[in-house]
């Protein structure tokens, strides 16, 4: 059942199902909660999974404006305000991993542990801030269809492309429905993100790098850099699977997140 909790003044809309050790699934750019539903039907059994739409994403409202990773974050920590929960588990993919950074900083004391899937820690470099600045262009006069056309190739490992075509669909009807406000504003917020780099070793809890094997976007040698830096980290490569590992490969993604969340607990 879809919530909504209104979140520094706006309307968010969110899941909380399950029980046991609370968990936070921030999603990708330009996605919804939906992409980790195969997250939440296997693990809510055993753990409580809290899976918001950020803001302009999804059923969520936003304003116009740039969206900072930094307000994400604080709206992270004000739906677990809302909920009661102390702590929780922050989960982010890519842009949810730009998010999971800076809620490291801002709420450190809220988190029981980090898993960081398909993201990286460095800042754009000049170009990628220019790429984002035509995306925002183009959504804005010819909405998310050209987006998911450009994307998708690089969002999916080419075994995915090839043999998968409901996950293709899948992704493409995600990324066709995001509200083109929302995507400019989360664009200026990723383009402006400051470099994560010195977070990695100030993290006081243990944290996941869980990347698909076939990430073109932030591949394993960027998930294992990461790691290295971080002093209670653990790196899982996910096999048959992209950027999107969590739709990709569900099995092996809910195996290595369960074994985490369990260990949390001991
Ligand atoms: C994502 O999957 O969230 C995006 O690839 C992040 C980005 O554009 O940097």
């Amino acid at each position: 059942m879809t919530n909504t909790a209104t979140i520094h003044g706006v309307p968010l809309a969110y899941t909380d199902t399950g029980r046991g050790t609370p968990v936070v699934l921030l999603h990708g750019f330009p996605l919804d909660r939906t992409m980790w539903d195969a997250q939440v039907e296997a693990l809510h059994s055993r753990f409580r999974l809290i899976v918001p739409d950020q803001r302009g994403f999804g059923e969520s409202k936003a304003p116009p404006g740039a969206v900072s990773m930094d307000r994400f974050a604080d709206d992270t920590a004000a739906l677990l305000d809302h909920l009661q929960v102390r702590k929780a588990v922050v989960v982010g993919l890519s842009m949810g991993g730009y998010v999971a950074f800076a809620f490291a900083r801002r709420h450190a004391a809220r988190a029981r542990g980090y898993a960081f899937c398909d993201t990286k820690a460095a800042a754009d470099a000049p170009e990628a801030r220019a790429s984002r600045a035509d995306m925002a262009e183009r959504a804005a006069a010819q909405g998310m269809a050209p987006i998911a056309h450009g994307m998708i190739p690089r969002l999916l490992a080419p075994s995915t492309l090839s043999s998968r075509p409901e996950q293709v669909d899948r992704l493409r009807r995600i990324i066709l429905r995001a509200p083109v406000e929302g995507v400019r504003g989360a664009l200026q917020g990723m383009a402006d993100r400051p470099d994560s780099t010195p977070t990695l070793h100030t993290l006081g809890v243990p944290a996941l790098f869980l990347v698909g094997a076939h990430d073109a976007l932030s591949p394993p040698e960027e998930a294992g850099g990461m790691c290295a830096r971080t002093p209670n980290g653990r790196l899982v490569v996910i096999p048959d699977a992209g950027h999107m590992a969590p739709m990709e490969n569900p099995e092996a993604v809910n195996a290595a997140l369960s074994a985490f969340f369990d260990g949390l607990k001991a």
